[in-house]
């Protein structure tokens, strides 16, 4: 250890180890199920019988749009089925990021995350929950 911090260039790169690959693009899932406890949550929590409650987000990742007979979703929304759009991992950057800009006409009420890191923790937390 007191080699290492004897060192900064190394001492930097034992940090960069330490945190998991955030640093290096890769997403953090801890730090993306708290920003989904945060921003997403209220909304993409499973409440039986609520018609109001979005729809559940396991698995999404690799899903076609629009994947639960059940949930009524937008027409925005159902044109995008019916254009057989998947939520690939670039597909979910882009409508986290901006709902609104990249699906006009959804009702997602929400702004969007513009930080790269922490949309990249989203996505890690996201393939988590499988
Ligand atoms: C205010 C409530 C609300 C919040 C907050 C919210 N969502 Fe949504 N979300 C919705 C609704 C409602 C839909 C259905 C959209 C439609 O039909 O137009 C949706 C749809 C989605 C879908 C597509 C699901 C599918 O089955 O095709 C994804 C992915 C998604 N949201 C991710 C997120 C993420 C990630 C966050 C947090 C960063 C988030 N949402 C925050 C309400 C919300």
């Amino acid at each position: 250890m007191r080699a290492i911090l004897r060192h900064p260039a190394r001492a930097m790169f034992f940090i960069l180890a330490l945190s998991g690959g955030s640093a290096l693009g890769a997403g953090n899932v801890e730090k993306g199920e708290a920003a989904f406890r945060k921003y997403c949550a209220q909304c993409h929590t499973p409440v039986p019988g609520d018609p109001l409650a979005a729809p559940k987000l396991d698995g999404v990742v690799g899903r076609p749009v629009a994947a639960f007979a059940d949930y009524r979703y937008s027409d925005a929304f159902m044109a995008r089925k019916s254009e057989a759009m998947i939520w690939t991992e670039e597909n979910l950057r882009k409508f986290i990021h901006d709902p609104r800009e990249f699906i006009p006409g959804t009702v997602m009420q929400f702004v969007g995350i513009k930080r790269t890191s922490m949309r990249n923790n989203l996505i890690a937390y996201l393939k988590s929950i499988d």
